[in-house]
């Protein structure tokens, strides 16, 4: 068996010995040295369009990540560019879903307890009690409540905050009340002092997070966005924090990555900028999880994560 690995960065020596331990049948190819071979299985994160378009090798595509717009995105230059009927599988969780609620959570204490006002003081020498928010008021909501989406939710409802979900089919999660659909959605946000984006990214879902959205929320709150650059209206986002509809953002990820020096948010205290570090690929949970869906495809067994090319997800 042949696995044939493509990653930007061209750091492939941890990822061959891994799947030489995870998966030891399977002989490890880099795209570059193995361009016209034929191979079993390609493992990818952002490949070029060359690699995918008109294979009629491949079993199965891996991608090394949750969101798989990177290459979905290949067939906007070119609608043939993904190998037909050969199945794209996204990773599901492997450790995401414990870093994003982290990160999530974090964000969420700050802004519920008031530190960066509470840093503000201190930078002024000021020692003064600020009125506390009541969790009762803070509602959080969690735009799409998949795999990681549902974690944060989950993790959020145990802290005692009111979290509501919404997804595109209903879902139940525990501790969470659940919307779904465009009949949902104004119910969802309407209010929210927290907002939280973990959708993927399609043509349903870009440039979703506007002005006209953003004004469904309560005045002041917050919005974190985890999921994709393309979801945010960066110039409605700039102008809700300047009219204090949005108090304060926390962003992972932008429409342009990294992001430009000049850009607005660099100079808005109110917004944070992290460099799409909200949960890691782990290389170790990911090779894992690979391994464990190659030998179930290799046994006929179903498994979890096969993208859903019509849908976008
Ligand atoms: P997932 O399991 O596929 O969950 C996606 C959720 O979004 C589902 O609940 C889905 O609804 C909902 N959804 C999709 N389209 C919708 C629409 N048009 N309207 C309403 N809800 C919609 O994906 P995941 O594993 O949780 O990952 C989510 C995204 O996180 C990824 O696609 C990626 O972009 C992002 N991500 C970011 C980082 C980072 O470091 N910043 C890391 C990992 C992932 P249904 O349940 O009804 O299908
Ligand atoms: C990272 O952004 C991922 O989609 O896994």
């Amino acid at each position: 068996m042949k696995l044939q690995l493509y990653v930007p960065d061209g750091r492939y020596a941890p990822w061959i010995e891994g799947f030489a331990q995870a998966l030891p049948e399977a002989q490890c190819v880099t795209w570059e040295e193995s361009q016209g071979q034929p191979v079993d299985y390609a493992v990818v994160w952002r490949p070029p369009l060359e690699m995918l378009k008109g294979r009629r090798d491949l079993k199965a595509v891996f991608n090394l990540g949750a969101g798989v717009d990177g290459i979905l995105r290949l067939r906007d230059t070119d609608p043939d560019a993904l190998p037909a009927g050969v199945p794209i599988v996204r990773l599901d969780d492997a450790g995401m879903g414990a870093q994003m609620a982290e990160y999530v959570t974090h964000a969420v204490l700050r802004y519920f307890r008031r530190l960066d006002d509470y840093a503000a003081q201190q930078q002024a020498g000021t020692w003064k009690f600020l009125k506390p928010n009541r969790r009762a008021d803070f509602t959080i909501g969690v735009m799409g409540v998949g795999t990681l989406g549902a974690h944060i939710a989950r993790t959020l409802a145990a802290f005692g905050f009111p979290v509501r979900g919404w997804s595109r089919s209903p879902k139940t999660v525990e501790g969470v009340q659940c919307h779904a659909g465009e009949a949902g959605q104004a119910t969802f946000l309407d209010g929210l002092r927290v907002l939280v984006n973990v959708l993927p990214l399609t043509p349903e879902t870009e440039n979703i997070i506007d002005a006209a959205l953003l004004n469904r929320l309560a005045k002041g709150a917050y919005l974190i966005n985890v999921a994709r650059g393309p979801h945010l209206v960066e110039e409605d986002l700039l102008a809700a924090v300047q009219q204090g509809q949005i108090a304060g953002a926390t962003l992972d990820v932008f429409r342009t990555e990294p992001l430009p020096p000049e850009h607005p948010f660099w100079g808005e205290p109110r917004i944070t900028i992290t460099p799409h570090i909200s949960a890691l690929t782990l290389r170790e949970d990911s090779i894992a999880q690979i391994a464990d869906k190659i030998r179930a495809l290799r046994d006929g067994r179903p498994i979890a994560g096969v993208v859903d090319l019509q849908r976008g997800y």
